[in-house]
């Protein structure tokens, strides 16, 4: 080997270690995908990964998922994504779990990653309970709705699940109360201060499941009182003063054209007086004035009048 021969070898070693990523792609061999897993909310089933260190950003991943008595069946292919629902592969609840993603850049792929295995109905994680709030008088109705499962029941996954409920009042956050191990689905908070606002949290536990339920959303509302409250009259009898108080000034203040209204004094014009006061014009009238009176034809009528005169005793008769 020459000087010259040995000089430009140690270039190409240079460029090699300069650029580990086109060293890979000359092999067609891409890096794989890190910290491989399988997660589950409600039994679904999701294969998360991260994208191999200085991966460029266009890899595409393909994802396949094996239970412990099948063979691996393709999940998503070619996905840009992160992620992968693979809840559409599950056979059965109580199965134990595989995936396995691997990366792809036009022709280059990676070896696959494998997830560890993951026993489905054991490792789910239960969503949040829907929590609504009735209030009734100086109670509190509390409503829970167990999360909705991707396959199977809540119930029938963790036949242990009770509720731990806490609850406070939303001006002293500081004084939480619990009522824990409630198994019933609907709970009435007693004896609450009335016309204030309370506000719930719950979380479902479960001995069989890996944690806690994620909490509820936190819901607020307020109790009412037997009666009104006090300052509904104050309100009321202020609104009914207001009232009267607007009358009397607009009564006041308009005094003159009420008075006009009531009793007005218009005059009527000269020329209307004596035309109402001219004798009559009209030939009908004229007519009707001359003319001989019509003569009116009527029944002859007998007015029987019974009284108790002292003096004739009988019926007096009276012909008209
Ligand atoms: C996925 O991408 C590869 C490489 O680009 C391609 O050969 C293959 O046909 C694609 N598959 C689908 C289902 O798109
Ligand atoms: C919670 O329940 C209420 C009614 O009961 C419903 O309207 C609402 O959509 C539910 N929320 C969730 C997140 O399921
Ligand atoms: C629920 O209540 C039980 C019984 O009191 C308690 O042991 C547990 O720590 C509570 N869990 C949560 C998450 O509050």
């Amino acid at each position: 080997m020459s000087p010259t021969d040995s000089s430009m070898w140690s270039c190409v070693c240079a460029l090699v270690l300069a650029f580990p990523a086109h060293s890979t792609a000359v092999s067609g061999v891409l890096s794989s995908p890190a910290n491989v897993q399988l997660t589950s909310t409600n039994m679904n089933l999701v294969l998360r990964w991260d994208p191999p260190a200085g991966a460029p950003r266009d890899l595409l991943y393909t994802t396949e998922l094996k239970s412990s008595v099948l063979e691996f069946k393709p999940g998503c292919v070619n996905t840009s994504a992160l992620e992968c629902d693979l809840t559409s592969l599950v056979v059965s609840i109580y199965g134990k779990y595989t995936g396995r993603v691997k990366a792809q850049r036009g022709a280059q792929s990676s070896e696959w990653v494998i997830s560890e295995d993951f026993v489905l109905d054991k490792q789910t994680s239960i969503g949040p309970p829907n929590v609504s709030l009735h209030s009734n008088r100086a109670n509190l109705e509390v409503s829970i709705k167990d999360p909705v499962f991707m396959k199977s029941t809540m119930r029938q996954i963790f036949t242990s699940a009770t509720y731990n409920i806490t609850y406070w009042k939303k001006e002293q956050k500081k004084e939480i109360k619990h009522i824990n191990g409630l198994q019933q689905n609907r709970v009435v908070l007693h004896s609450l201060d009335p016309w204030t606002e309370y506000c719930v949290q719950v979380q479902i536990v479960a001995s069989t499941a890996q944690k806690p339920s994620m909490p509820s959303r936190v819901v607020c509302a307020s109790t009412t009182g037997e009666k009104e409250p006090p300052w509904v009259g104050a309100v009321v009898a202020f609104f009914v003063l207001a009232g009267v108080v607007t009358l009397v000034v607009l009564v006041v203040c308009y005094w003159k054209s009420f008075s006009h209204f009531l009793c007005p004094k218009y005059a009527i014009p000269d020329h209307f007086k004596k035309s109402l006061l001219a004798p009559p014009k009209s030939h009908m009238y004229l007519a009707m004035q001359t003319s001989q009176p019509v003569e009116e034809f009527s029944d002859q009528i007998i007015v029987v009048m019974c009284s108790r005169s002292e003096e004739d005793g009988g019926p007096q008769q009276t012909a008209g």
